[in-house]
């Protein structure tokens, strides 16, 4: 089969992991006999400079155009300072929205090689955890009304967390699936203590619920959800939650992986086409140096085979080359804490490729 993937390199360490996950996928093409084409497009802070925006809109058509769409990291403190509108973020909340991709999938789980990376204690880690964190991504306070005005005490900045039942229920309805596939367990997360939006999310997913009765369904507060998560991290299975409530604990559960570098991600619609990114940022400090973690990346083109092309084998070969090479002890430098070397970005993904 033949597949055309549109990559957006973006800033940072961004063209080197993405650099990583096509060399690692055309090894899985040539060793399945599959064909992945790869077209680059311009994001973030790179369209800044050559286009002066940062999402241009050749960039949108082209991944328009594409079977799926591989993503790096955008952003860095070169453009920290421009206005919301030109800010290279704003590129990869257009690209999802361009896109439709409303579910954005995020598996955290703890790789018995990397246990030790885990700043939990032993006797609450036990076995290891294994969350998939079901975000939504494109509505919330991330795409509602905001703006400046006078208020009671002067200028003043608002941003509005705005959902639909529509958004609520289609969300709900991937977490519900998704559970069904695995341990049977939803937790949505909210904070209908307080906020109105967050009381017709719960209200939704308790309607969307009576579909599922074989999945279990609970609620949780957001700030004890963020306690839990370091406390228990074994009683989540499937988690359901808000854009911004999703970013934060996701990065939060990340770290319980050992580190940031390890978590991938796939952000997707209505249609098999997807946007597969790792959920870290364009790391400034590190980039150019060649010392990135590429295995986000790569985890994100094996979620890439299997959530767009149905290639549920070749996305198993990539993650059990992963797991051998973090088994055999290699490491790049952030998950690197006893004695031994860091490995390159490039080496680690030979070292990927050649267990394969
Ligand atoms: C993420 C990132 C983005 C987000 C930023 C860069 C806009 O933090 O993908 O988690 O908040 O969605
Ligand atoms: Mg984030």
């Amino acid at each position: 089969m033949k597949y055309r993937i549109s990559l957006l390199k973006g800033d940072g360490i961004g063209p080197e992991i993405v650099d990583s996950a096509v060399r690692v996928l055309e090894a899985v093409g040539g060793k399945f006999g599959h064909e992945f084409t790869f077209t680059p497009y311009i994001i973030g802070g790179a369209a800044i400079d050559k286009y002066g925006v940062p999402l241009p809109d050749e960039t949108v058509a082209g991944c328009l155009d594409s079977d799926s769409v591989l993503l790096g990291a955008v952003g860095g403190p070169k453009w920290d300072n421009l206005s919301g509108e030109l800010r290279p973020e704003k590129a990869l909340l257009g690209i999802r929205a361009a896109l439709g991709l409303y579910t954005n999938l995020r598996p955290a789980k703890l790789y018995p090689a990397l246990k030790g990376d885990c700043p939990l204690r032993a006797d609450i880690v036990g076995s290891g955890f294994d969350i998939m964190i079901v975000r939504e991504l494109i509505g919330g306070i991330y795409f509602g009304e905001r703006g400046y005005r006078e208020g009671k005490f002067g200028h003043e900045a608002f941003d509005t967390e705005c959902y639909s039942e529509f958004e609520i229920d289609r969300i709900a309805r991937v977490a519900f699936e998704t559970a069904r596939k695995r341990r049977g367990k939803v937790t949505s997360i909210d904070k209908a203590n307080v906020l109105e939006s967050s009381r017709l999310w719960r209200k939704t997913v308790h309607e969307t619920a009576k579909e599922y009765p074989d999945v279990v369904c609970e609620d949780m507060l957001v700030d004890n959800a963020a306690m839990q998560l370091v406390r228990n991290p074994r009683q989540f299975d499937v988690v359901v939650t808000s854009n911004m409530f999703g970013d934060i604990l996701s990065d939060e559960a990340s770290q319980l992986t050992g580190s940031i570098g390890m978590l991938p991600s796939a952000s997707l619609g209505d249609t098999t086409r997807g946007m597969y990114e790792p959920i870290h940022g364009s790391a400034p400090d590190i980039a150019g140096k060649g010392i990135a973690n590429p295995i986000a990346t790569i985890l994100s083109a094996a979620m890439m085979l299997r959530y767009s092309f149905s290639l549920a084998k070749e996305a198993d070969a990539i993650e059990s080359a992963v797991d051998t090479a973090l088994n055999d002890g290699l490491r790049t430098a952030d998950i690197l804490h006893e004695e031994g070397r860091a490995l390159t970005t490039a080496e680690m993904t030979d070292e990927i490729i050649a267990r394969l």
